[in-house]
């Protein structure tokens, strides 16, 4: 037997399965090394179904809202479950604002969705943001009325999300912070910077505390890539988003993660997606998922030792019928309602200036609007929005257009 094995070894069949062997060990080593990938999502502002089945009110508020479709929020989270186990990422990060306004019935569901992810060997990271905790106006609906509904203090988040935060996010000097370590390459810093002290407040607040817990993460990280990530953005990304939008005590923060060499933050809480980048550090803004196009990202750490950032939406085979055409078309019905409220009565033309702006919104809430497309200026509405000048809704647009507006769904950091 022995003989025979030999024999096949150094034979034809042997030199065929030899330069079989030496070309997969030489394929092998032209694979690239396995690299790291999370995805991430901000802004669910997800809604536990029992606080407003049924309920004509909850559909009116969010017909007054800012696009959110909670209504749908089963079949968003249904289809991220399955966006994830397809991607199969190292890891889901959520940025903050996970429930629809800090009910603590939404939280407990969502966690149980996220349980779903998890048991697919995904782990799942969280972070509150300003609408999840201490939330005085959580409330539950019924019909044609509401009613205030129990909300959480930190201690019930971190308990409620207990496995999808570290032991570390214990509410101490900077709140719920923590790393989620990735890999032993990619490490994030996820920054609780929101404030609840009390009541829960829109602005975020970068402190000294969490300097000085940032400060620490950034040495005990070594080589691992560190990436940063809160709730509210690091960088001002646009001219009317400066207030509230962009925690105070940024600059602390920006200074550190340029002292560190981290070269990536993620941030959420604008719904805008949007990209900023100064003085080689650059903050995503993702786009809310809670809103049409239901915007996630996916980012890669190379072990050539590039990063990548791509907001992508969720793919509308994994939603029902028609699901993606109806949530834009709820959406742009909210803008163009406010664009029209915005104009006086008997406006000449009232339904183009209302469908422009319900366009350009929507582009620019989506990362898809820029600013070197001619066709916005070229619009036969655009001249007729000229000639509203003192228009809230005017001056937003021109803001944004005023602005420099290019990629921002996809960068590249070599
Ligand atoms: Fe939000």
């Amino acid at each position: 037997m022995r003989a025979n094995i030999i024999s096949i070894w150094t034979g034809r069949a042997g030199r065929i399965l030899k330069a079989v062997l030496v070309m997969l060990l030489a394929f092998d080593l032209c694979l690239p090394a396995r690299a790291t990938q999370v995805m991430v999502v901000s802004d669910l502002h997800y809604m536990a179904r029992e606080l407003y089945e049924g309920s004509e009110l909850f559909l009116r508020a969010l017909r007054a809202g800012d696009g959110k479709i909670t209504q749908y929020g089963d079949a968003l989270m249904a289809a991220l479950c399955e966006e994830v186990v397809r991607q199969r990422p190292d890891a889901l990060l959520v940025t903050g604002d996970l429930a629809f306004n800090g009910e603590k019935a939404s939280h407990e569901a969502l966690a149980r969705w996220f349980a779903r992810i998890e048991a697919s060997d995904i782990p799942v990271w969280v972070m509150p943001g300003n609408h999840d905790i201490n939330v005085s106006t959580a409330r539950r609906f019924d019909g044609d009325g509401w009613e205030y509904t129990q909300t959480v203090s930190p201690e019930e988040f971190r308990e409620i999300y207990r496995d999808y935060m570290s032991p570390e996010a214990d509410g101490a000097a900077a709140n719920l912070s923590y790393v989620a370590k990735v890999s032993d390459r990619l490490w994030v810093a996820m920054t609780d910077a929101a404030f609840y002290q009390g009541e829960a407040q829109a602005f975020g607040l970068f402190t000294a505390d969490h300097a000085a817990w940032l400060e620490r993460v950034m040495r005990e990280a070594g080589d691992a890539e560190l990436i940063t990530a809160s709730h509210h953005s690091l960088l001002p990304q646009t001219e009317f988003s400066r207030d509230s939008y962009v925690m105070l005590g940024n600059e602390t923060m920006l200074a550190l993660d340029r002292t560190y060499g981290v070269r990536l933050h993620l941030s959420g809480h604008l719904h805008v997606q949007h990209i900023a980048s100064r003085d080689g550090v650059m903050d995503a803004a993702l786009g809310a998922f809670c809103t049409w196009p239901h915007r996630y990202a996916l980012v890669t750490r190379r072990e050539d030792g590039s990063l990548e950032y791509e907001a992508k939406s969720l793919d509308g085979a994994l939603l029902p019928g028609g699901f993606l055409q109806m949530s834009k078309a709820w959406f742009s019905d909210i803008a163009k309602a406010k664009a029209r409220a915005s104009l006086p009565e008997g406006t000449e033309n009232i339904e183009m200036l209302a469908d422009y702006a319900a366009r350009f919104n929507l582009a620019y809430f989506a990362g898809t609007y820029r600013s070197d497309d001619p066709s916005w200026r070229e619009d036969p509405a655009y001249a007729l929005w000229q000639q509203q000048a003192d228009n809230p809704f005017w001056q937003y647009m021109r803001l944004v257009m005023d602005e420099p507006n290019a990629d921002n769904l996809h960068r590249k950091i070599p």
